[in-house]
Order: structure tokens, then C-alpha cells, then sequence
């Protein structure tokens, strides 16, 4: 599969960080008390799997992270510290073709369901009614645009470090029926000069809740709303 986030990688894990600070109390939450194996589903830098390592102490976590730059993140992550590295597990493919546990005690889809186009989604709620273990759970978030249309460009992260700030920005534009493209540009500054540009896109199919619970309920799953509203979180819970 293509890597949409090779030119992107280096800067993508630290400007993720803030918004793990409200993303990573309520992702707690919606775990606990669950036992593993669980999956993160493009785990990125693994911002959410140190979180799935604190909320379900001792579990098995499969991390899959197709990119490259962003898995070296992860890998980085996860060898640093002993409690990680017995037991998160790396896997470079693709979620739909990574080879997984038989029984998931939970599923974790941070930032990501846009990845997947509706045939895609379609087997990602597949795999959750066949796999999911009773008392099992499945958390992931929607993210805005609720409706392909345009989003104007807005600067979204502004990091300091050291010497340099990197700054991300981003606008998308409609892509056909349920698609959007977004354009970013992330810029970096060095003593606030100019230091370098970097521009990247991402296909990114629209979700919204009622599209969500249709999906799922053709699965027999029904999604529920956890954590704060703005943050476009839900759980689905295996029965
Ligand atoms: C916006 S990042 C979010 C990363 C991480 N979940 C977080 O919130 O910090 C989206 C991630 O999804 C990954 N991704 C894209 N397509 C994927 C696929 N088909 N299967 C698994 N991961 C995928 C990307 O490589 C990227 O790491």
C-alpha cells in the first residue's frame, strides 16, 4: 500500500502529542477492567499504545503501523521502556492484511477510521462481530468534516523545539462521493526564519454517526458515545 505519511512521518507523532493529552484520560476509561490481546489499528508513533499499555495492565497489544517512518517511531517507543516491549507486538502491513490474534479483547481505531474506504470498513466491523470476545470492546474516534465538503486552511499544530518551531497546517477539498482530500504543509522555522517546507495529502473517507451506527448495525453492533462530545469518541461493546 502506498505510505502517505513518507514525507510527513518526522513531524506527524510530535504534532499528535497535544491532542493525546485529551484523547489518552477517556481512551483510559473506555478500557478498563478489559483483558487483552489488543489491537491498535495504525498506531502511528504509538501515542495511544502507551495508553492501552497503562489502561489494560499486562495485555497483549498488537500495534499495526503500515508507514514506515512512522513505525520507527513506534519501534523507538516501545523498545525504550521494558513494560512495552514484552508484550506490544509490531506489524508493518496494513490493518486488512495483518495477521491478528483469533480473539480480540479490544480494538483500539484512534485518528485513523478515515483511512478506510467503505468496502474496508465493512470488514473492519466483519472482523469485530466474528472476533471480538464477549465482554470484549472496540474504541475509535470521528473526525470533522462530517460531510465531504471544503475545509479552509486553519494551522492546526505549532511546536517548539530547541531552536526550531514546526508548524502544520491543513485544508482539504472534496474527492468524490464520501471523500475529501486533505493538503498539508508543514513548515519548519529555525530562530523564527524559515527553515523548510514539506507538503503532504491524505485521502480520507467521511464517516458520520448516523453512517457509523448504520454500518454497524448491519453487523449486529450498536456504537455508543464515550468521553467528551467534542472529542468524536465511541465504544462498541461485544455482548
Ligand atoms: C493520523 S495517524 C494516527 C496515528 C495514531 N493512531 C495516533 O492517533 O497517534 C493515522 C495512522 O493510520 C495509519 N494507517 C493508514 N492506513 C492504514 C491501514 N490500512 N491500516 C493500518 N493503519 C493505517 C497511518 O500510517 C498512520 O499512522
Amino acid at each position: 500500500m502506498a505510505d502517505e505519511y513518507e514525507r510527513s512521518a518526522e513531524f506527524v507523532d510530535m504534532m499528535l502529542a497535544p491532542h493525546w493529552a485529551a484523547l489518552g484520560p477517556p481512551l483510559s476509561e473506555a478500557l478498563a477492567g478489559l483483558a487483552g490481546p489488543v489491537v491498535d489499528v495504525g498506531a502511528g508513533g504509538g501515542h495511544g499504545t502507551r495508553v492501552i499499555a497503562r489502561a489494560v495492565p499486562g495485555a497483549e497489544i498488537v500495534a499495526v503501523e503500515p508507514s514506515a517512518g512512522l513505525r520507527s517511531v513506534l519501534l523507538a517507543r516501545v523498545n525504550e521502556s521494558a513494560g512495552l516491549r514484552d508484550r506490544v507486538t509490531v506489524l508493518p502491513e496494513g490493518f486488512l492484511e495483518a495477521t491478528l490474534p483469533e480473539r480480540l479483547g479490544a480494538l483500539v481505531a484512534m485518528n485513523v477510521i478515515g483511512h478506510f474506504d467503505p468496502p474496508g470498513r465493512q470488514r473492519i466491523w466483519r472482523l469485530l462481530a466474528d472476533r471480538l470476545a464477549p465482554g470484549g470492546r472496540a474504541v475509535l474516534n470521528l473526525q470533522p468534516p462530517s460531510e465531504p465538503t471544503a475545509v479552509p486552511e486553519s494551522r492546526f499544530a505549532d511546536v517548539r523545539v530547541g531552536r526550531r518551531r514546526y508548524e502544520g497546517l491543513g485544508r482539504a477539498v472534496p474527492a468524490g462521493p464520501g471523500r475529501i482530500t486533505w493538503h498539508m504543509t508543514y513548515r519548519t522555522f529555525h530562530d523564527e526564519r524559515p527553515a523548510g517546507e514539506v507538503t503532504a495529502s491524505y485521502d480520507w473517507w467521511i464517516l458520520d454517526e448516523p453512517g457509523l451506527k448504520a454500518e454497524l448495525a448491519e453487523h449486529g453492533l450498536t456504537p455508543g458515545r464515550t468521553g467528551p462530545p467534542e472529542l468524536g469518541m465511541y465504544m462498541i461493546a461485544c455482548t
